[in-house]
């Protein structure tokens, strides 16, 4: 009986473009807070959250993803016939099926290996695993991997716990064969049985069978979520340090995801970041833009020069599910 014959020898990957893409319509705090009998003052002491980008009533996951994933492109000196994977992250594109991923693929000029990555605030970093994986073993030289939300198409706006916190927007990356290592290991996990916590509030089923339902936003017990985040998270960014072999004190950047700018300072603090190490806080005029809000974070580092090609960044993605993952990378 013949072998099946597989390649034997690892590639070395690594981030080599990044591009992001804010919807043009920017709603500041004053205009969600009637609904939900809240003040911007509130909103900012409690989420450090200033405003946030909405996207045109007929924008779409995959227009955003476009306009992100040509920027990658671009600065990565790359065309999208090179690409050999397109991933998207989202959990807000509206249809069932197909996935974002193969019409983003065609309107970029690619026919290559296209789908979607369902894993909410921690899917950007589960899809830089996926791509680096591809690319270590040979099955891809450049991936494209879009993080992409419209958050606010699945927010209720009268939900007091939830109607401030999201917002639109798409980061991209590529993810490219190198011949040093740029991405380290990924520690990720789930914790199923905490689902309740985040959620879409009625499944399309429940919807169909009773009318009277509201829309299925996604809402969430905010308190139960962010001691999670604070005490569990830091450990697993922790753990994504010693499996690539780093301390706190060799990294140039953390870019952990956008949820509220008092988890990131907790996280920071327990991870005992050095005091002047740059910290992403996009949040404060983008929102919580879910898969998107790392890539959207690491575009913004890169174009305001607060950190420089070649650096090191923890980026570590935890949401709904519950789920998370986290990895070093060099900074393209
Ligand atoms: O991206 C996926 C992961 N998501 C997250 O990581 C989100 C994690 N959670 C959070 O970021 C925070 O829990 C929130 C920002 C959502 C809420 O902040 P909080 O400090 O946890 O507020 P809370 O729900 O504990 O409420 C504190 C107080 C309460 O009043 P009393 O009982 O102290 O008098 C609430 O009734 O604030 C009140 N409150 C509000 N007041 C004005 C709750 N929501 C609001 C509101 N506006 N929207």
């Amino acid at each position: 009986m013949s072998a099946i014959s597989v390649p034997d020898v690892l590639h070395h990957a690594r981030i080599t473009g990044v591009g992001g893409y804010r919807p043009e319509q920017v709603v500041p705090n004053s205009e969600i807070i009637g609904p939900i009998d809240s003040s911007d003052a509130w909103i900012r002491e409690r989420s450090g959250i200033e405003s946030r980008h909405r996207a045109a009533p007929d924008e779409t996951v995959v227009d955003m993803s476009e306009h992100a994933a040509r920027a990658a492109l671009e600065h990565a000196g790359l065309t999208a016939d090179q690409l050999d994977g397109v991933l998207v992250a989202t959990v807000t594109h509206p249809y069932q099926t197909p996935g974002a991923a193969p019409e983003v693929a065609m309107r970029l000029g690619s026919t290559a290996a296209a789908f979607d990555i369902s894993a909410a605030c921690a899917g950007y970093c589960h899809a830089i695993s996926v791509a680096n994986d591809m690319v270590r073993v040979g099955t891809a030289e450049h991936v494209l991997v879009v993080g992409v939300e419209k958050m606010l198409d699945f927010t209720d706006p009268e939900d007091r716990g939830s109607a401030f916190i999201f917002g639109d927007g798409a980061g991209a990356v590529i993810v490219s064969r190198s011949t040093t290592p740029g991405i380290g290991p990924t520690v990720w996990g789930s914790d199923g049985g905490q689902q309740r916590l985040i959620t879409q509030r009625s499944s399309w089923i429940e919807l169909r069978e009773d009318r009277d339902l509201r829309w299925p936003a996604i809402v969430m017990e905010g308190p139960s979520v962010f001691r999670w985040a604070v005490w569990s998270m830091a450990k697993e960014a922790q753990r994504a340090l010693d499996a690539a072999g780093v301390t706190a004190d060799d990294l140039d950047a953390f870019i952990p995801h956008q949820a509220n700018v008092r988890i990131i300072d907790q996280m920071a603090k327990a991870l005992r970041l050095p005091a002047d190490l740059p910290v992403a806080r996009d949040i404060r005029t983008t929102a919580n833009t879910s898969a998107a809000s790392i890539p959207l974070a690491m575009d913004r580092m890169i174009r305001e020069g607060e950190v420089d090609s070649g650096g090191l960044a923890l980026q570590i993605g935890f949401g709904a599910g519950l789920v998370w993952a986290a990895q070093v990378v060099t900074i393209p």
